[in-house]
């Protein structure tokens, strides 16, 4: 393993930070707030190219590397965490799962403008009884000849307003269980698509989470990704790669706190020395900078098996495991530091300490990842 970046990159990392702490940091504590969607901030991502980063440049994508994308994950990540979801999910959920297995007329109609953020997509398996437990899909896409009858609830959908495209995943044929799952992509506007309620959320706040609900909705043949009943795998394989986004999520959020409390453990003064001076801090800097390293290099591994064409699905669910729990470690350590100005807004402690617990719920709890890393690991 050689994790020694490349110019290029470097440049990405870079370009990330600098449009994090110049366009994300101010107004995040009043996007949090207000759970107000980071519209004009995503448009900007799009327009750098951090929307669709590692599709093809002929579909108008940026053509990078999976590591490029897990840096500029972690420093979006660091400020604003509700912007990186929506970037997680347009990149590895849609875009990826677009570009792998698409036809090349949805690649020209829907990835060219995923891709620049002209539109977002959003991706819809989870339902009010099938959250962990995939597979037992409610929502039904009956075969009508040159249509399917799309009929059902999604839940908790990020990006369900703000999205344009959406793929759905729906039961065709129970009898074949998962083999009998079909992946559709649905446009905003179809007749018996209506979008539901906004929930009120404890983190990520400016994200745009929504339940969606189908009617006798009807999607047309030639918007089903792959063949008949290749839905459930659509998922699961294009999930391997969602978890290394929430893993570099989680580590954005981590090692955005623990800047913080370095600099503050060196500005703020307790018995007539910074804080930093006092070795129980020191030992919490120390813990939290090693645990944070340790979930770059697993993030950094998953990513480069996945640009080798390696196998990665232990790999990606070792690092989102980790790195959640690193997230939650660290965010309340570093509120701690803070003393009790980590519990109010303007340090943006308390935020990114809200941020990091869905981090070990979506895309896969925490238990689910490990449920993944064991199967894998008596496997042979
Ligand atoms: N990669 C590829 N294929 C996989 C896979 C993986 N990681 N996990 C399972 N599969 C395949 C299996 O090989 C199997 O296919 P075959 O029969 O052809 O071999 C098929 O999927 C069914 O697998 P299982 O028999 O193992 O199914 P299961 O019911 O026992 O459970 C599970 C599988 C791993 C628990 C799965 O249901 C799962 O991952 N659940 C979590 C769901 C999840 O992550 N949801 C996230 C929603 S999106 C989201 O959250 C976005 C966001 O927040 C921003
Ligand atoms: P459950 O599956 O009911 O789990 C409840 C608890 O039981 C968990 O602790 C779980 O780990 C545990 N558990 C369940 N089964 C097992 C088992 N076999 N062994 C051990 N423990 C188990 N979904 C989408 O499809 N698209 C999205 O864009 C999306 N965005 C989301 C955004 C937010 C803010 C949230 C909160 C959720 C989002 N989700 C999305 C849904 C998310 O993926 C699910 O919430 C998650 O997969 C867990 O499902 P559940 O909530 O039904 O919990």
């Amino acid at each position: 393993m050689n994790f020694e970046l490349t110019e290029e990159q470097l440049a990405v990392q870079a370009a990330a930070r600098d449009f994090a702490q110049n366009e994300l940091l101010p107004g995040v504590i009043e996007r949090d707030e207000e759970q107000k969607f980071p519209a004009e901030q995503i448009k900007k991502m799009g327009e750098l190219g951090f929307m669709g980063m590692m599709v093809d440049p002929k579909y108008n994508g940026g053509g990078m590397d999976s590591v490029s994308y897990v840096l500029a994950m972690e420093e979006i990540s660091k400020v604003d965490a509700s912007c990186s979801v929506a970037m997680s999910v347009n990149n590895s959920l849609v875009c990826w799962g677009l570009e792998k297995y698409g036809s090349e007329e949805q690649k020209q109609k829907y990835l060219t403008k995923l891709a620049t953020g002209e539109i977002i997509g959003a991706f819809c398996l989870s339902e009010p009884e099938a959250g962990s437990d995939a597979t037992s899909q409610r929502t039904t896409a009956e075969d009508k000849g040159d249509y399917y009858l799309l009929n059902g609830t999604k839940n908790w959908i990020t990006n369900g307003n703000s999205a344009g495209v959406y793929i759905v995943i729906a039961q065709t044929d129970p009898e074949k269980k998962h083999k009998g799952i079909n992946a559709l992509i649905v446009e905003k506007g179809m007749d018996g698509f209506v979008v539901g309620k906004k929930e009120n959320k404890l983190g990520i706040r400016g994200s745009d989470t929504h339940s969606l609900m189908f009617t006798d909705v009807k999607v047309p043949k030639e918007n089903r990704i792959g063949e008949d009943g290749f839905g459930f795998k659509f998922a699961m394989s294009t999930l391997n790669g969602g978890r290394i986004g929430i893993a570099s999520q989680a580590l954005g959020i981590a090692s955005g706190a623990y800047e913080l409390a370095l600099k503050y453990s060196q500005e703020r003064k307790a018995f007539g020395k910074p804080i930093s001076e006092h070795q129980a801090i020191q030992f919490k800097l120390a813990e939290m900078a090693t645990q944070i390293e340790a979930a770059r290099l697993l993030c950094l591994n998953a990513a480069s098996l996945k640009d080798q064409g390696k196998d990665y699905v232990k790999a990606a669910a070792m690092a989102k495991v980790f790195a959640s729990k690193v997230a939650m470690d660290v965010t309340v350590e570093a509120v701690q530091v803070h003393g009790g100005y980590g519990y109010v807004k303007e340090y943006h402690v308390e935020r990114l300490m809200r941020d990091a617990k869905i981090t070990q719920i979506y895309e896969g709890t925490s238990e689910i990842q490990k449920i993944v890393i064991a199967r894998e690991l008596l496997k042979n």
